[in-house]
């Protein structure tokens, strides 16, 4: 049969162009990881970036109740010892500090501690320190928590297995960490092609943007009983702390997102799609899971 190619209408398109960023990321991840990782350190959103703290306060608003609801069933109480690891702006160390009380003490660790910077509370110690390479006690604490630190570094089972030994037998280790897919599950638009872009931009950077998909399997790797895990999808209006928390975040990876090869835009209109307050949108899931130390 022979005729004119027919002109694919603007639906068809876009799906077009999603697809051809699917492949991208897909392939992206298969080829060239190794590639780019030798490009770029792996940290993508350091605290040295101009508009950090409010990103990070943006993050605990939307984080912090569902956290500090797991931890308090989990029985963190008066006395305990606990290291919050990659404490960020410090909301879950302060949280910790007021549980745990005079008795008790929080080790608030983090690579950039200039955040933590305002920290007065007498049982709380701030430490300067890498996960992957500076010493971690053993045997240590009562509760050792993480959030959103572990999937961006590239020795994150090296480092998990040293937060389970940092723990004393019976210690609990709270870990959480997101998970993309009712995103890649749900959204359309420009929201899902700057989700696209900043995965790929996060994937050349050596974060394994999966790896928490199995977080309670990977307690179980390391030896831990006890596992149990939850899942929390946030449904967000365009404009609230979750819209602003995203918007933020991709601003800050935006040069990365070009340099993988994204136009500027998608950075562009994903961010005015979040600022839509007409518009509701699905985020990543926050994977919570814990376990215990055997006691010995
Ligand atoms: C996304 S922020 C999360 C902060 C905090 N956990 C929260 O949820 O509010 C990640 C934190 O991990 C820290 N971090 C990144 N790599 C690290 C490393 N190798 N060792 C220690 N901290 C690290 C960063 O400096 C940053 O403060």
């Amino acid at each position: 049969m022979t005729g004119r190619q027919a002109v694919p209408s603007r639906p068809e398109r876009r799906e077009a162009e999603e697809d051809r960023w699917h492949t991208i990321v897909t392939a992206h991840r298969h080829d060239e990881l190794s590639r780019d990782r030798r490009l770029a350190p792996s940290y993508v959103v350091p605290n040295s970036w101009e508009h950090a703290r409010r990103r990070l306060e943006l993050l605990e608003a939307c984080y912090d109740p569902a956290s500090f609801n797991r931890a308090s069933a989990l029985g963190v109480q008066e006395g305990w010892r606990c290291l919050d690891a990659g404490a960020g702006h410090g909301s879950f160390a302060r949280w910790l500090s007021a549980k745990v009380g005079a008795a008790g003490s929080v080790v608030a660790a983090d690579l950039d501690t200039r955040l933590l910077a305002g920290i007065t509370e007498p049982n709380i110690e701030v430490h300067q320190m890498d996960l992957v390479s500076d010493p971690l006690p053993l045997g240590e604490f009562d509760f050792v928590h993480t959030r959103l630190v572990l999937t961006h570094l590239p020795a994150r089972e090296q480092v998990l297995k040293r937060l389970c030994a940092a723990l004393r037998p019976g210690g609990i280790l709270m870990i959480e960490d997101l998970d993309g897919f009712p995103v890649l599950a749900t959204a359309t638009g420009a929201y899902r092609q700057a989700w696209l872009a900043f995965i790929k931009a996060l994937q050349a950077a050596g974060v394994d943007t999966d790896w928490a998909h199995d977080l309670p399997l990977r307690l179980h790797r390391h030896g831990l009983a006890g596992i149990d895990a939850a899942l929390d999808v946030p449904l967000f209006r365009g404009g609230s702390a979750h819209a602003q928390f995203w918007s933020l975040t991709w601003q800050q990876v935006r040069d990365r997102v070009v340099a993988v090869g994204a136009p500027a835009q998608v950075i562009d209109q994903g961010q005015a799609d979040l600022g839509d307050e007409q518009r509701w949108f699905r985020g990543p899931a926050m994977v919570i899971a814990w376990g215990r130390h055997p006691p010995t």
